[in-house]
């Protein structure tokens, strides 16, 4: 690996004596780890990341691709240091929160965030890049619950949203030195001018956003950089310019990480993961809170008796052609977001209106709240899972013609719809799988 010189000087004098075990941990193959959904129940025994209750390292990286239990939200692939919002959230928020997570592509702290905040939160999830806002909301889908909502907006289309959020993560877009091990295109990208832009667009984001966070809400800052620019310098200038107090987490010695007086950092020759830094502020003054009335239009007429289960917590709301299930409980902060963003996904979508037809989503299929006894289901074996989710055209076996719930070890994927003769994989084609390559094996990573 050959690092650029103004790195190894900046980052030598940073970590004085631990500078070679440091360069050494960099030429390590990086730990490859995964984070489980809780829609299903894992038997194997896996080597626990310690920070994370349902985050596993594997001995070897598998081709996730062409694991159907992958693209079904059985758990997500993620660098095991990121883990560690989860003890942001289990030892600082007790009640329910409106939360923004205002960079979330590809979803890896959002899926997190959906599962581990307290019942009865809403999440919305934004991201600035309309490409990378997509897969955030095919990931948000696969994981299956029903809490949160998928924006592509800017960071400034939020600061008028006075007090809104209890809760606001600013995974920042940042130089990316933590991830030069895993990706080695970070190192061609890097340069001193880089670390200064992603600084100075840094506090502008932050900047942007701290007017709708709600007074004693946490701000929740991290990167995956290890200069002091991008990380405590920013802090500082966050609590200098903001009335802003840093909160301090409990940790354990064998977990390897540093803590300052501005939050925690992550080191590969200390943590079993990549290079990361997290901070927790919590905002001391007061704004007015916006006063939100909003009501929906029209009732949508769609029974979700039979469709989901737990159907009292939602309440169904169209958008253009499309039905969405939405949690109740937030139902005018929901209708208010989504006259204001750019929304792409929220709750459970259920039906697509097509004329007289109603075509169910594949985000139903996905949900955890998906009632398995609405429709006909068909188990695929390993071959067929994969030719669906190819969007190939699959056979399946099912007692009447109509819509039928693909899936795999019983864990749905989407849908066919079955015509007598032949079926219509109705799989999204923007999530189909691109390779045409078929394993001869499936991945069996989890024993289900
Ligand atoms: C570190 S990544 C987020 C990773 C994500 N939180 C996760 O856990 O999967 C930062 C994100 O910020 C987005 N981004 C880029 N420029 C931005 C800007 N000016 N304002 C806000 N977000 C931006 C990037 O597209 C990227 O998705």
């Amino acid at each position: 690996m050959i690092l650029p010189p103004d790195f190894i000087n900046y980052t030598k004098a940073m970590l004085g004596s631990e500078w070679d075990s440091f360069l050494n941990s960099l030429s390590s193959v990086s730990p490859v780890s995964i984070r489980f959904n809780n829609k299903t129940t894992v038997k194997k025994h896996f080597e626990q990341v310690k920070w994370c209750s349902q985050g596993v390292y594997l001995n070897k990286r598998p081709s996730f691709t062409f694991d159907p239990l992958f693209h079904a939200g059985c758990y997500y692939v993620q660098e095991a240091s990121s883990m560690f919002l989860e003890q942001v959230v289990r030892q600082l928020i007790e009640t329910p929160v409106t939360a923004l997570d205002l960079c979330a592509a590809p979803g890896g702290k959002s899926t997190h965030l959906s599962q581990i905040l307290p019942n009865g939160s809403l999440l919305i999830s934004n991201e600035f890049v309309r490409s990378r806002a997509f897969v955030l909301a095919e990931n948000i889908q696969k994981w299956g619950n029903a809490n949160n909502m998928v924006s592509n907006n800017a960071p400034k289309d939020f600061s008028t949203f006075n007090g809104m959020f209890d809760f606001i993560l600013i995974d920042a877009p940042c130089s990316g030195e933590g991830m030069f091990r895993k990706d080695s295109d970070a190192i061609g990208e890097w340069s001193r001018k880089n670390v200064d832009m992603c600084a100075e667009r840094q506090k502008e984001i932050v900047q942007q956003v701290w007017n709708s966070l709600k007074e004693n809400g946490l701000l929740v800052y991290s990167t995956c950089t290890y200069n002091q620019e991008e990380n405590e310098k920013n802090i500082d200038w966050i609590t200098k310019n903001f009335n802003a107090e840093i909160l301090h987490l409990r940790i354990e010695n064998t977990w390897g990480i540093v803590e300052n007086d501005y939050g925690y950092r992550f080191f590969p020759h200390k943590t079993k993961g990549e290079g990361f830094f997290i901070s927790v502020l919590r905002k001391k003054e007061a704004c007015n809170q916006l006063k939100i009335k909003q009501k929906p239009s029209q009732k949508a007429k769609i029974d979700l008796n039979n469709i989901l289960q737990d159907k009292e917590m939602f309440e169904v709301i169209q958008n253009n052609s499309f039905y969405y299930a939405v949690p109740k409980n937030h139902i005018e902060q929901i209708l208010f977001l989504q006259k204001q963003l750019n929304v792409i996904h929220m709750g459970i979508p259920l039906y697509e209106q097509k004329g007289k037809d109603l075509i169910p989503q594949a985000g139903l299929a996905l949900s955890k709240y998906f009632t398995r006894t609405s429709f006909p289901t068909c188990n695929l074996n390993y071959n067929d899972a994969i030719a669906f989710l190819q969007k190939e055209a699959i056979w399946c076996d099912a007692p009447t013609k109509g819509f039928v719930a693909v899936c795999y070890n019983d864990i749905p994927l989407g849908w066919v719809k079955h015509l007598g003769n032949r079926c219509n994989n109705l799989y999204p084609a923007e999530w189909r799988i691109r390779s045409k390559n078929i394993q001869r094996e499936a991945l069996c990573l989890l024993d289900i």
